[in-house]
């Protein structure tokens, strides 16, 4: 599948930028006594250094990253300048357009999306509006807040009635498939699994999915620099893997045929893979199996 991606309005550095950060911005983030650093974003009363100290990239730190709107000046600072948040606004405007183009090619009346470690669910939403045909969504989430505050956004944009929200683990996704997805989403997960979690979660999903069903992921590079900063100041531990050990785990699951999309920054590229066409081992949950360990919460 082809994906049309030159009409986004990606964030880029002019190669000046690129140069001060490299040589004087990183080493100082990363490397300034933590103390001292934390200290700094505390006085600065940062909302973003406390939406991780609370939960490390958790949904509202997203949000205040998508959004880019904060009245702090140590926010904004961070926010319009710091490669890290540059990518993921440029990962949310690609996944955006790759999603809506999938949800617009699948063939049945509604298509059905599961989104794993969705948060507010924004990038599902923003998608679902822009394509071609209806869908229906299942956000899953550890966090309840995160789905409250996307099942807002879901009424909001009209979609109240297509979504719905499971407060549970996605290392536990085999209870959550109670209808075969035609679009499995694991946006901003996997650098928070292991190598076996995301196997056997790709392993659980693609037992139910119909041949050439999609999966949609994201790898993440270092290349942002800042890796340092984030683990000792936010708290933040990313596993960083490349697209292709992505392919790798997730392929043994039952996947192949990946198409990979770089955003301008290179630190993330956002990964489509279809279901194989080898369904030997389909099998659809049965009903004892299909006990859910997660409260269910429909729009
Ligand atoms: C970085 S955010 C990504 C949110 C959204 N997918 C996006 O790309 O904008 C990661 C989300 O995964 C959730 N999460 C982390 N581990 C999880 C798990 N084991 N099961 C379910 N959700 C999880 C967190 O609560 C958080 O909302």
């Amino acid at each position: 599948m082809n994906f049309e991606i030159s009409d986004i309005d990606f964030e880029r550095h002019s190669s000046a930028k690129r140069f001060i950060k490299r040589a004087l911005i990183n080493p100082l983030a990363n490397y300034l006594p933590s103390g001292f650093l934390r200290g700094l974003l505390r006085l600065g009363k940062s909302e973003l250094a406390l939406a991780n100290w609370t939960d490390p990239g958790g949904w509202k730190s997203m949000i205040i990253s998508y959004t880019g709107k904060t009245p702090q000046i140590a926010d904004r600072l961070l926010l319009a300048g710091g490669t890290m948040h540059m990518a993921l606004r440029n990962r949310r405007r690609l996944s955006v357009k790759i999603l809506a183009d999938l949800i617009g090619h699948c063939s049945g009346k509604k298509a059905r999306l599961l989104s794993l470690g969705a948060g507010t669910g924004q990038i599902i939403i923003d998608a679902m509006v822009r394509a071609s045909r209806p869908s229906h969504a299942t956000m899953v989430d550890l966090n309840y807040e995160a789905l409250d505050y996307g099942r807002k956004l879901a009424h909001q944009s009209g979609l109240g009635d297509c979504v719905q929200y499971i407060v549970g683990d996605v290392r536990n996704v085999s209870d959550m498939l109670h209808d075969p997805p035609d679009i499995v989403v694991m946006l901003g997960i996997c650098e928070y699994l292991t190598d076996a979690q995301i196997r056997s979660i790709a392993e659980a999903v693609a037992n139910v999915m119909p041949t050439g069903s999609s999966v949609v992921f994201n790898s993440i590079s270092p290349s942002h620099g800042t890796d340092r900063f984030f683990r000792r100041i936010f708290g933040l531990h990313m596993n960083y893997r490349t697209p292709e050990n992505l392919q790798e785990l997730i392929g043994k699951g039952g996947f192949q045929d990946f198409v990979s999309i770089p955003e301008p920054l290179g630190v993330y590229h956002v990964v489509v893979g279809q279901r194989s066409g080898n369904s030997d081992n389909q099998r659809y949950m049965s009903s004892d199996s299909r006990q859910s360990r997660n409260s269910i919460v429909t729009g």
